[in-house]
C-alpha cells in the first residue's frame, strides 16, 4: 500500500492548556485482542487504540478465523475461540510497523498446529528477531529467520513445546510476553527472568482472565501450560507513552497548565514521570483509581524550569519509549543530561539515538550520541528541518520542541504517527500547539 507523504510544520512558541485524553494504550490494546481471541467467551474491550499497529493485530486474528467486531469509538468485541481454536491463515500475516504484534504472535504461533509466516514493513524488517527465535527454539519450536536474524519469520506448526527457564539478556516485555504465550502451549512451566523490570501488562491480563501466573522472584515470571482463559471486560486507559509528548510539551512551554485524563500509571511504565520530576517538572497525579486491572490517574502538568540530570539506569526500561520526548526536555533544561544503559534505543522502529541526535543538532542543540545513550547540553533550539525516519515518536517529539524553538520546525515523513497516535496533530492543536499537516499522495 502506498502511503501519503506527511509533513508537519510546527510553529514556534505557545503553551499547552486545558484537559485532553490521548488515545488508548498500545501495549494493552494488542494484548486485549490476543488474549481475548484465546479466551473462552466474548470479551468487551473499551478504550482500544485505533492506530495501525493495534489494527494489524486485529487483522492477524481475523485472518486466523476469530470474529472481532469494531473498533467503533474504541469499542471492540472479541469472540474468543479458546486456546486451541485458531485456524491456519490463508497467507502471510502482515504486522506492518508493529514489533509487538510480531514478537508476541511468534510465541503464540509456535504453539499452533499450523505453519505461519510473519512479515513487516521496511522498518520492522530490519529489527532483531533472534531474541525471540532463540528461546522459542530452546522450547522446541522451529522458527526460520533471514541470515541477518530479521523478518520474515516462518514458524513451523505442530511441534510439541517444552517449558524452559529462560534468562533474558535484555529487559524486554516483548520477549517475556512471547515466551509466556508460547508457555501457555508448553509442557510444564515456562519461566522468564529479566535483568530489569519490563512492562507487565501480559501478566496482569492473564491473571484478570483467570490464568495462573507465578512470580517466584524479582523480575521472574512463570506460567504452566494447559490452562484456560476466560473472557473479560477490558477497559484500556490512555497511553502514558502518548501522554509523554504532552508531559514534555507542557513542562517546557512557559505558561502551560494541562490535564491529561485517564492515563495508565502502571508502575512498570512511569519512568517518564520519575525522570521528569528529577529534572524539576511540576507533575501531579489526580483522582488515582483502578480500571481493568491497571492503575490510572489524571495527570496535571504545569510549566517548570527543568535542569539536566544523570538518568538512573534502572529507570531506562520503565521509560524506554519516552526517550525521544525526554531528549527534547533535556534540550530545554539547564545544564547537561546524560543517558547511559539504553542501547535498546538503537533497535526500535528506528535507531532512536542516531536519529534524535541528528535532528537535535540540525536544530542547533548540543547533543552527543553515545553507544548506549546520549549527552545533551540544554540551550536554545533553532527552527529548522528534521527527518523522522518514519518513526512516530521522533515526529511527535520534534513537534513539541517547537514550543521552545526560535523558528518553525518542519518534520518530514510523519505518516507513521498513525501507528500509535491517530489524531495527534488535531489534539496537539486543541491543547495549544500551532501545527499544520501537509499530506501529499506519492
Ligand atoms: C512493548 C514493549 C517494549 C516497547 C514497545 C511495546 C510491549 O519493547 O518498546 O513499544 O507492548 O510489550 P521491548 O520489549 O522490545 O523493550
Amino acid at each position: 500500500m502506498q502511503r501519503p507523504m506527511v509533513t508537519y510544520r510546527a510553529q514556534p512558541g505557545g503553551s499547552l492548556a486545558g484537559r485532553i485524553r490521548v488515545p488508548g494504550d498500545k501495549s494493552i490494546s494488542h494484548r486485549a485482542i490476543m488474549l481475548g481471541a484465546l479466551a473462552e467467551g466474548v470479551s468487551e474491550v473499551s478504550g482500544f487504540l485505533e492506530g495501525e499497529d493495534a489494527l494489524a493485530t486485529i487483522a492477524a486474528f481475523r485472518a486466523m478465523g476469530v470474529r472481532i467486531d469494531g473498533p467503533v469509538q474504541g469499542r471492540v468485541t472479541v469472540h474468543g475461540v479458546g486456546l486451541h481454536g485458531l485456524k491456519a491463515p490463508d497467507g502471510p500475516i502482515d504486522c506492518g510497523n508493529s514489533g509487538t504484534s510480531m514478537r508476541l504472535l511468534a510465541g503464540l504461533l509456535a504453539g499452533q498446529p499450523f505453519d505461519s509466516t510473519l512479515t513487516g514493513d521496511s522498518s520492522l524488517s530490519r529489527r532483531p528477531m533472534r531474541r525471540v527465535a532463540g528461546p522459542l527454539t530452546e522450547m522446541g519450536a522451529l522458527v526460520e529467520l533471514t541470515d541477518a536474524d530479521t523478518p520474515p519469520l516462518t514458524i513451523r506448526g505442530g511441534r510439541p513445546l517444552q517449558g524452559i527457564a529462560y534468562r533474558s539478556p535484555v529487559a524486554s516485555a516483548q520477549v517475556k510476553s512471547c515466551l509466556l504465550l508460547a508457555g501457555l502451549y508448553a509442557r510444564g512451566r515456562t519461566c522468564v527472568t529479566e535483568p530489569g523490570i519490563s512492562r507487565d501488562h501480559t501478566e496482569r491480563m492473564l491473571t484478570a482472565m483467570g490464568y495462573p501466573v507465578e512470580r517466584p522472584g524479582d523480575n521472574t515470571v512463570c506460567v504452566a501450560g494447559g490452562g484456560r482463559l476466560q473472557a473479560a471486560r477490558i477497559d484500556i486507559p490512555a497511553d502514558i507513552s502518548s501522554a509523554a509528548f504532552f508531559l514534555v510539551g507542557a513542562s517546557i512551554a512557559e505558561g502551560s497548565d494541562l490535564v491529561l485524563e485517564h492515563v495508565g500509571i502502571n508502575p512498570t511504565r512511569t519512568g517518564i514521570l520519575d525522570i521528569l520530576r528529577l529534572m524539576g517538572a511540576d507533575i501531579t497525579l489526580l483522582n488515582e483509581r483502578e480500571a481493568g486491572g491497571e492503575p490510572v490517574a489524571d495527570i496535571r502538568v504545569r510549566a517548570a524550569r527543568l535542569r539536566g540530570v544523570r538518568i538512573p539506569e534502572e529507570l531506562v526500561p520503565l521509560a524506554i519509549d519516552e526517550f525521544p520526548a525526554l531528549f527534547v526536555a533535556a534540550a530545554c533544561a539547564e545544564g547537561e543530561t546524560l543517558l547511559t544503559g539504553a542501547a535498546e534505543l538503537r533497535v526500535k522502529e528506528s535507531d532512536l539515538i542516531a536519529v534524535m541526535a541528528d535532528g537535535l543538532r540540525a536544530l542547533g542543540v548540543d547533543a552527543e550520541p553515545l553507544p548506549d545513550g546520549m549527552r545533551i547540553r540544554g540551550g536554545a533550539i533553532r527552527g529548522g528541518r528534521v527527518h523522522s525516519h518514519t518513526d512516530h515518536r521522533i515526529a511527535m517529539s520534534f513537534a513539541m520542541a517547537a514550543l521552545r524553538a526560535e523558528g518553525e520546525i518542519v518534520i518530514e515523513d510523519c505518516a507513521n504517527v498513525a501507528t500509535s497516535f491517530p489524531g495527534f496533530a488535531a489534539l496537539a492543536r486543541r491543547a495549544g500547539l500551532e501545527i499544520h499537516v501537509r499530506e501529499e499522495q506519492p
